[in-house]
């Protein structure tokens, strides 16, 4: 296949690698909306992002930079080549489908957040918006037979347009390009509204939950066609606006949101992905709709992490709905990189950051290891002490509260694409006392676009209403219906599965061995081949990477906020250590099977040179990190990059 259509033209080689174009699917719509109505509620929604198939990948190519796994001779997998940046062959794809397909049927809805093209990274192959738009519907159809009936959200990322990062305010042809090839997923009565935008949202249980899709091309720094949320002019700000009005509108309605978007609101020293315009007022919007939003979900990053936003980052001006314009030297601190890329320097930022979250004082730790926290009975807070009052009190102050209300968590999903190795996520949220509605359209006719009704003065703008005093607690805070319980990690091991290894009985040839020094470090020594040897990949299946209840290091009871922090809060933390063994021994067995051996070869080990700096262990950031690598790196990479 690969090799034939490489001869061909950009377009007619995306055409030869996928399957014909399928008749379109509106005649099925109606019978999948009929077919959601009488599904039950299974409690679990899956998130999927950073497809980037690649119709030009060469299995056994070079995994070097310039060839991109189109060409030379290498080790590049039958199912990809992992942690490397070549994109994802469609074998990859149709498997991570039919897996899916075959073990995750129970689910509720599907966010998948962008990224369905592959990166502009050959100069040899330059993209085309043929070759964008034909990946994007190929994923489409991918999407469809998979899951059948079940709600999707889908999210344009930075590199479902072209070029990639830029898109100029809409309505523009890639508005209305995906207002199409996603009619399946954008409910009609706001097929228009995206075309203005690229924003939707879909009601993945009618009138109790919704996802709000987000065009993050206008928020972030690097698309040169835009600048910010601070003007009314701007994209940008136009999003924000109809993204108040529709929180408030959900709020009236008790609907609960969850948003996503391709690019998180990284907002470190080290790497800035929003312009600050905009970060400020969407972290605004999180705080005064905190009743309303369970949670936000992100891709573009390909490592697993999540996010703080932190309120108490919020600029006074903001809160008081006044804006100025960027100072020009916030901006542009990203570059215009193909691939996201996060220094050591972020991951040590953002334990710096959380190293500084407050230790909650004894006995709220109790409360909360005994999940009563803010419904203690009165008799055990008269027992508390007077000091232990006051420490209480001056933390909760600090946290805003016993629910943190002074933080909203945005969580980062790794990649399908293999930068690290595939993976996948599905997430367990409450259902209790949901009953499944008959219909699943609404017919909701006050949800117009909203028509700006805001004075003409650039620097302000209309602070949203906070939740009504008498409101509990929204679902990302205390535990309720729609709140977040855990989530689930799966990764496929590709180095395992691909079994390319050659055996050690046959000797390099120069070529190769020239072979092995490009792609040393990337790949872990993994040798190249010549392209007779075709060993028998093992059998496809993603598994379990972790489990964030089950699990012995995170061991959250669900995922709340209370809870969040304390993580972030132990990720952050260094624990003095004696003989460093006492940590290691508390780490998941499930997870760490290699941990043993590690650990083996650790105690043989001192390397009296960086003694200073590795005197602290810390079980949570070690898995932390481990995690945000998807365990391509081992014990002592992450002790040599990171410190634990
Ligand atoms: C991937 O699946 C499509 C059907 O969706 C099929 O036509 C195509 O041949 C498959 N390609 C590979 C490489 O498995
Ligand atoms: C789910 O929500 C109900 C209230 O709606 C609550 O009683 C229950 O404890 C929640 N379950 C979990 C696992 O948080
Ligand atoms: C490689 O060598 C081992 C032991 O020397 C032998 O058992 C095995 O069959 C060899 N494999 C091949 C493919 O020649
Ligand atoms: C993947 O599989 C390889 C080969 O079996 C193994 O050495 C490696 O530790 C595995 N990696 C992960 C992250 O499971």
């Amino acid at each position: 296949m690969g090799v034939r259509c490489l001869a061909l033209t950009t377009l007619l080689a995306f055409a030869c690698a996928l399957p014909p174009a399928q008749s379109p699917l509106n005649d099925r719509e109606h019978s999948d909306v009929v077919a959601a109505a009488q599904r039950p509620l299974y409690g679990r929604f899956l998130h999927m992002t950073d497809f980037h198939p690649d119709p030009f990948y060469q299995v056994y190519s070079s995994t070097n930079e310039d060839a991109a796994c189109h060409r030379g001779q290498g080790p590049a997998g039958i199912y990809g080549a992992e942690t490397s940046e070549c994109d994802s062959p469609i074998a990859l794809v149709n498997k991570t489908m039919e897996w899916v397909k075959h073990h995750l049927h129970d689910i509720d809805f599907v966010v998948w957040t962008g990224d369905s093209a592959r990166h502009d990274n050959d100069e040899e192959l330059p993209r085309t918006a043929d070759a964008v738009i034909s990946s994007n519907e190929f994923m489409v159809h991918k999407m469809l037979d998979t899951f059948p009936g079940i709600p999707i959200v889908p999210t344009l990322g930075n590199n479902d347009i072209l070029p990639h990062n830029v898109m100029a305010k809409a309505p523009n042809v890639w508005t209305r390009t995906y207002a199409r090839v996603w009619k399946q997923f954008i409910p009609e009565f706001q097929r228009h509204q995206f075309e203005q935008g690229g924003w939707h949202y879909v009601e993945v249980i009618p009138n109790q939950l919704a996802v709000f899709s987000m065009n993050t091309l206008y928020f972030v720094k690097n698309n040169a066609a835009v600048d910010g949320c601070a003007s009314p002019d701007e994209p940008g700000y136009e999003q924000l606006e109809w993204l108040r009005v529709q929180l408030q509108q959900m709020r009236e309605r008790g609907v609960k949101v969850i948003l996503i978007g391709h690019q998180p609101p990284i907002r470190q020293e080290a790497k800035t992905l929003w312009d600050e315009t905009c970060w400020q007022k969407y972290t605004l919007w999180l705080r005064q709709y905190r009743d309303v939003i369970v949670t936000s979900m992100y891709g573009h990053f390909n490592f697993d992490h999540f996010l703080l936003q932190d309120f108490a980052d919020l600029d006074e001006d903001t809160k008081r709905g006044r804006m100025h314009h960027n100072e020009p030297e916030l901006r542009g601190v990203d570059n215009d990189e193909v691939h996201p890329m996060l220094s050591s320097d972020y991951w040590l930022q953002l334990r710096a950051t959380w190293s500084e979250l407050p230790e909650p004082p004894q006995s709220l730790r109790l409360a909360m290891a005994e999940n009563e926290l803010g419904w203690e009975t009165d008799d055990q807070l008269t027992a508390l002490t007077k000091k232990e009052k006051k420490r209480r009190k001056k933390y909760l102050k600090h946290m805003g509260g016993p629910y943190a209300e002074r933080f909203a968590t945005s969580f980062v999903s790794a990649s399908v694409v293999p930068n690290l190795m595939p993976t996948l996520r599905v997430f367990e949220y409450n259902i209790s006392g949901i009953d499944r509605p008959k219909q699943h359209h609404t017919t909701i006719s006050h949800h117009r676009p909203h028509t700006r009704s805001l004075s003409n003065s650039k620097d302000k703008f209309t602070v949203p209403e906070p939740p009504s005093k008498s409101a509990p607690p929204g679902p990302a805070y205390s535990p309720q219906t729609l709140s977040l319980i855990k989530y689930i990690q799966y990764y496929a091991n590709l180095t395992y599965i691909n079994n390319d290894f050659h055996d050690g009985n046959r000797s390099e040839t120069e070529d190769q061995l020239e072979d092995l020094k490009w792609d040393a470090g990337k790949h872990h020594g993994k040798k190249p081949h010549d392209r007779d040897f075709k060993p028998q990949p093992n059998k496809f299946k993603y598994k379990v990477q972790y489990d964030t209840r089950e699990d012995d290091v995170y061991h959250l009871k669900d995922l709340t906020m209370p809870r969040i922090v304390d993580l972030a809060r132990r990720i952050g933390e260094f624990e003095a250590d004696n003989d460093g063994e006492e940590s290691l021994d508390s780490w998941s067995k499930h997870e760490d099977t290699d941990l043993d051996a590690d650990k083996k070869s650790k105690k043989h080990k001192k390397r009296p040179g960086k003694a200073g700096k590795h005197t602290k262990r810390n079980a949570p950031w070690y898995a932390f990190i481990k995690r945000a690598f998807v365990g391509t790196k081992s014990i002592q990479e992450i002790e040599d990059e990171f410190g634990y």
